[in-house]
C-alpha cells in the first residue's frame, strides 16, 4: 500500500558554520538539480531547538571545524539521519595516529611513522627514523603546525617546544619526510570509487592548496583505483579525500580526510563533485 503523504517532506540537511566555495558549489547544485536541501548555520543554532530532523533525512555535515561537524554528527545520527561522513568515519580521519593505525592494520602502504608519548622518545623516534622528519599534530588540517626537521637540534627544539604546548600535543605523531618530486596527489571517493584526482604542485614542501599547492588534472591509472578503494574501504565512508605521494617505491597513502574541501579537485578536474556529492546523498533518502 502508497503511504499517505509524508507530514513532512525529507530533505538533504547542510549543517555548515562558513559559506566556502564549497558550500556555494553545493547551493548551486541543488538548485539545477531541484534537490531538497536545508542550510543550517550551526553558529547561530543550538541542539534539539532548532534541528527538526528525523529518520529518513540525509546529512552533508560541511562545519569547518572537525570538533563541530562531529559533535552534529552524533546528534544527527541519534534521531536515524544518514550523515556524510558517519561521526565514526569522522573521527577517525581527523586523527591522524588513528587513521595511521588503521591504514597499518589494512596493509596500505603509507609513510614510515613512529608515535611518542614524551619529548624525549619523540626525539630518539626521529633518530631512529632518520632525517629528514615531519612533526604533525594528531589532528589538525591546512598543513598547519607541519614541523620538517633535518637533525636532532631541530627535533630537540620542535619536541620541547611542542610538549609545552598542552594536551593536545602531548602525543608526537613523526614521519619520515618522504622525497615526492615538487607535488602530491589528492583522489576524492563517493562511495568507496574514486571519482577524480588532481596532483598539488608546490615550490614549497607543504603542497596544500589552501598553502598555494597548484591543482592540476590527473587521470587514475587502474593500480592506483584499486589501491583508493583499498583505503577507502579501510577507514569505511561515503565523502572522502585520499592524499598520497607518489615516489620510486610506489604510492604512500598520506593521510585521509573525512570531511574534505573539494574546490581544488573541481578546478583541477571541471566535474561537478557538489552536484554528484548531492545525489550521492539523496539516494540515502527512502521514497516511494
Ligand atoms: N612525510 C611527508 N613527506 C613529505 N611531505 C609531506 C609529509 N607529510 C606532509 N607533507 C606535505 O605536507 C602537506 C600536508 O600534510 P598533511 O599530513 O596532509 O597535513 P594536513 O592535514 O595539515 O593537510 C602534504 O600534502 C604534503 O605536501
Ligand atoms: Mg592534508
Amino acid at each position: 500500500m502508497k503511504s499517505a503523504t509524508p507530514i513532512r517532506a525529507p530533505r538533504i540537511l547542510i549543517p555548515y558554520s562558513r559559506l566556502r566555495q564549497e558550500e556555494k558549489m553545493l547551493a548551486s547544485a541543488a538548485e539545477r538539480l531541484g534537490l531538497p536541501v536545508d542550510f543550517r548555520d550551526v553558529s547561530s543554532l543550538f541542539w534539539p531547538r532548532d534541528f527538526d530532523v528525523a529518520a529518513g533525512d540525509a546529512a552533508v555535515c560541511r562545519c569547518v571545524g572537525q570538533t563541530h561537524n562531529l559533535a552534529v554528527a552524533r546528534l544527527l545520527e541519534s534521531r536515524g539521519v544518514k550523515t556524510i561522513n558517519p561521526s565514526s568515519v569522522m573521527a577517525l580521519c581527523g586523527d591522524k595516529i588513528a587513521t595511521a593505525a588503521r591504514l597499518e592494520a589494512a596493509g596500505i602502504p603509507q609513510p614510515e611513522y613512529a608515535v611518542a608519548a614524551s619529548p624525549e622518545a619523540a626525539v630518539e623516534a626521529a633518530e631512529t627514523l632518520g632525517y629528514p622528519v615531519v612533526f604533525k599534530p594528531a589532528c589538525g588540517s591546512w598543513g598547519r603546525l607541519l614541523a620538517k626537521v633535518s637533525d636532532r637540534p631541530g627535533a630537540e627544539a620542535v619536541a620541547f617546544h611542542k610538549a609545552a604546548m598542552g594536551a593536545a600535543h602531548s602525543v608526537f605523531f613523526i614521519q619520515k619526510y618522504v622525497e615526492k618530486g615538487g607535488s602530491d596527489l589528492r583522489a576524492i571517493l563517493l562511495g568507496g570509487q574514486p571519482v577524480s584526482l588532481m596532483r598539488r604542485r608546490s615550490s614549497h614542501w607543504i603542497t596544500n592548496t589552501a598553502r598555494g599547492g597548484l591543482p592540476e588534472p590527473c587521470g587514475i591509472s587502474s593500480p592506483l583505483a584499486d589501491l583508493l578503494r583499498r583505503a577507502a574501504e579501510a577507514v569505511g565512508g561515503d565523502f572522502l579525500a585520499v592524499d598520497l605521494f607518489e615516489t620510486s617505491c610506489g604510492w604512500l597513502v598520506n593521510e585521509v580526510n573525512g570531511q574534505p574541501e573539494f574546490h581544488g579537485s573541481v578546478e583541477a578536474t571541471g566535474l561537478d563533485l557538489a552536484g554528484m556529492l548531492l545525489k550521492y546523498a539523496w539516494n540515502f533518502i527512502p521514497r516511494d
